[in-house]
C-alpha cells in the first residue's frame, strides 16, 4: 500500500494512559512528522502504583481536543489539509482506546476522509523507522508495560510473533519491582535512573528460561525473585539506599540480558541480521548499552526510536497508516460505522 501524492496524515493514541495526536506528512522525499504532542498521566497514576483505567480515560476527554489543536497549529495546519486519519484501535484499556479512536471517526466521518484503524503493537514494531531507513527483514522486539514479543517482520503486511512472554511483560516486573519499595509509576524509568548508582553485579539473579529451546520468556519468577530478595533484606523502607539502588542495577541487567540472549537466538534461528528494539522499555539506557555494544554484538545492527518515539506516540501510529488500506466513511459507510475499538486485538 503505498500513495503516491503528497499526503498529511493526521493520527490518534490513546491506547493506555497516554493521550497523543500527530501530524505526518509523505511526499517525495519520504514521511516527516510535522508535530507529535502528547499528554502524560504520569502524575495522576503514580500515587495508585499503576494505571487506573477509568481516570485514564476521564484525562483523555479532557486532553482530546487540546492535543488536536497543539499538533494542528504545531504543523502548520488545518484540518482540511488531512487527506486521512489513522487511530489506534486496540490492544489496551477499552475507555482509553474509545477517547482516541472516536475523536478520528468523528473527524473522518465530518471531513470526508478516510480512516486507517492501526493495532498498538504494529505501531511500536516500526517506531524506529520513523528516523530510520526501512531494512527488511528484521528481528522485532517489542518491550512495553504490556508486551514483551519477538517478530519476524518480512514486509508490512509480514509479521509473524516467532517468541512472547509466558507470564508479565517485562516493564509490568518494573513497575511491580518500583510500587513495591514505594517508588511510584512508571517504575521503569525510575528504576532505570536509580539503577545508574548502584552496583549491576552485586545480586545475581536466575536468567528466566535463558536456556529454553524456544523464543518465549517469563518474568514472574524474577519478579518473585526480587520482591523476596527485598522481604529478606527488611522490605520496603528498611533498606539502605546503596542496597536499593543494587537491587535496581542487578535487575534491570537481568532484564537487559535476557532481552538481549533471546534477541540474539531469534537472529540467529531465522538467519537475520538487523533488530529494531521499540516500545517503552526500550528507552531503558543500560538495554540500549547492552545491545549497541560493538564487541559483544557482532551478528546484528540495532535499531532504536528516540526515547521520545519509545514510549506511547502518535507519530508511530501515522507511520504505520501510510502502509494501511484506509476505509472510506461515505463508500464503505458500513463498514467504516462498524470500526471499533478491541482491547484485546492480536496482531
Ligand atoms: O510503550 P509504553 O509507553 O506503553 C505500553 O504500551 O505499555 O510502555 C510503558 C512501559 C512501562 O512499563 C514503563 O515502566 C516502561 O515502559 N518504561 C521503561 C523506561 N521508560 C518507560 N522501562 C525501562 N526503562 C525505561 N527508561
Ligand atoms: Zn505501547
Amino acid at each position: 500500500m503505498g500513495y503516491s501524492k503528497n499526503i498529511i496524515n493526521l493520527a490518534f493514541e490513546s491506547s493506555c494512559d497516554d493521550f497523543s495526536c500527530a501530524v505526518l506528512l509523505k511526499d517525495n522525499k519520504g514521511i516527516k512528522i510535522l508535530s507529535n504532542i502528547t499528554y502524560s498521566q504520569d502524575f495522576v497514576h503514580d500515587i495508585y502504583g499503576g494505571v487506573v483505567p477509568e481516570l485514564a480515560s476521564r484525562n483523555h476527554i479532557k486532553a482530546s481536543l487540546p492535543a488536536l489543536s497543539s499538533a494542528l497549529s504545531k504543523a502548520g495546519i488545518a484540518l482540511k489539509d488531512v487527506g486521512l486519519v489513522s487511530a489506534t484501535a486496540g490492544p489496551g484499556l477499552v475507555g482509553s482506546l474509545l477517547i482516541g479512536l472516536m475523536e478520528a471517526k468523528t473527524i473522518s466521518y465530518a471531513l470526508n476522509i478516510p480512516l486507517v484503524k492501526i493495532n498498538h503493537i504494529e505501531g511500536h514494531i516500526f517506531s524506529p523507522f520513523l528516523e530510520n531507513k526501512e531494512e527488511f527483514p528484521f528481528i522485532a522486539l517489542v518491550i512495553s508495560g504490556g508486551h514483551t514479543h519477538i517478530y519476524l517482520v518480512k514486509s508490512h503486511s509480514d509479521i509473524k510473533l516467532i517468541g512472547k512472554t509466558r507470564d508479565d511483560a517485562c516493564g509490568e516486573l518494573f513497575d511491580k519491582v518500583s510500587n513495591y519499595l514505594g517508588f511510584g509509576y512508571p517504575g521503569g524509568r525510575i528504576i532505570d535512573e536509580l539503577a545508574e548508582k548502584g552496583n549491576k553485579n552485586e545480586f545475581k539473579f536466575t536468567l528466566p528460561m535463558a536456556h529454553s529451546r524456544n523464543l518465549d520468556m517469563s518474568f514472574s519468577g524474577l519478579k518473585t525473585a526480587v520482591i523476596t530478595l527485598i522481604d529478606k533484606l527488611g522490605g520496603r523502607g528498611k533498606i539502605k539506599e546503596k542496597i536499593v539502588f543494587d537491587i535496581f542495577a542487578s535487575t534491570r541487567e537481568a532484564v537487559a540480558r535476557i532481552l538481549y540472549k533471546k534477541t540474539l537466538d531469534a537472529c540467529n534461528i531465522y538467519g537475520i541480521n538487523t533488530v529494531a528494539v521499540s516500545g517503552g522499555v526500550s528507552a531503558n539506557s543500560r538495554i540500549r548499552s547492552l545491545f549497541e555494544e560493538p564487541a559483544k554484538n557482532p551478528c546484528f545492527k540495532v535499531i532504536f526510536p528516540s526515547i521520545s518515539l519509545s514510549t506511547d506516540n502518535a507519530a508511530m501510529i501515522g507511520y504505520a497508516g501510510f502502509f494501511k488500506p484506509p476505509v472510506d466513511p461515505v463508500k464503505n459507510k458500513e463498514e467504516f460505522l462498524n470500526i471499533n475499538a478491541d482491547s484485546s486485538w492480536e496482531l
